[in-house]
């Protein structure tokens, strides 16, 4: 899709920079669960690409893979929403490592809402593992155990981020800038 819209976005990270975090990121993550089972639970549809990268980069670890999808229902006079899940955990993760794998962490609230709903499971340990940590709107207080990078605000598409389900395939990390900057 190349049309005036898409052509504002703007490169913000290189494959090469994605691909330098993955790596970054399953190493900790591979240091602190060494010769254990973790369960890793991806967040559709925006964690897929980024999911499939790190769990082949983990290394020493027993790897279980799930999927969840939550969708956030609002009306467009409030800026209140309430996530709920439409597709739940298929494998229990009562007694198990889990680390939930986010595309991003805006608001934080869809992660909060997953964070109690699996930790009702029993899970043995739960941590959040996301790509990008974007801070500005965040509200609800969330703890990122594992973060890709850091940005403050501007929409972001690609490596499996979308616009209205466009762009997912870049291999790139771009932003539309907030206020024409
Ligand atoms: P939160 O509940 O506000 O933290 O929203 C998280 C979800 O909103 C993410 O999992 C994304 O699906 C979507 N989202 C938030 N910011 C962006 C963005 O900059 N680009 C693409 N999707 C986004
Ligand atoms: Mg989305």
């Amino acid at each position: 899709m190349t049309d005036k819209f898409t052509e504002k976005f703007k490169p913000l990270f290189t494959r090469e920079e994605v691909e330098d975090a993955v790596i970054r990121l399953a190493g900790e993550i591979s240091r602190d669960f060494r010769g254990e089972e973790v369960l890793f639970v991806g967040v559709l549809k925006g964690s897929f690409i980024f999911l499939a990268d790190l769990v082949r980069k983990v290394k020493d670890v027993s790897v279980e893979v799930d999927f969840v999808r939550v969708r956030s229902y609002g009306s467009s006079t409030s800026p209140e929403t309430k996530p709920v899940i439409t597709k739940d955990l298929e494998v229990n993760p009562a007694g198990k490592f889990v680390i939930i794998v986010e595309d991003i962490i805006d608001t934080g609230e869809t992660l909060s809402y997953l964070i109690k709903h699996i930790r009702a499971m029993n899970p043995k340990d739960l941590r959040v593992c996301t790509l990008i940590d974007k801070r500005e709107r965040r509200h609800s207080r969330v703890q990122v155990d594992y973060a890709g990078f850091t940005v403050e605000k501007g929409f972001v598409v690609g490596y499996g981020l979308d616009v209205g389900e466009k762009l997912r395939e870049l291999e790139e990390i771009k932003v539309l800038p907030e206020n024409n900057e």
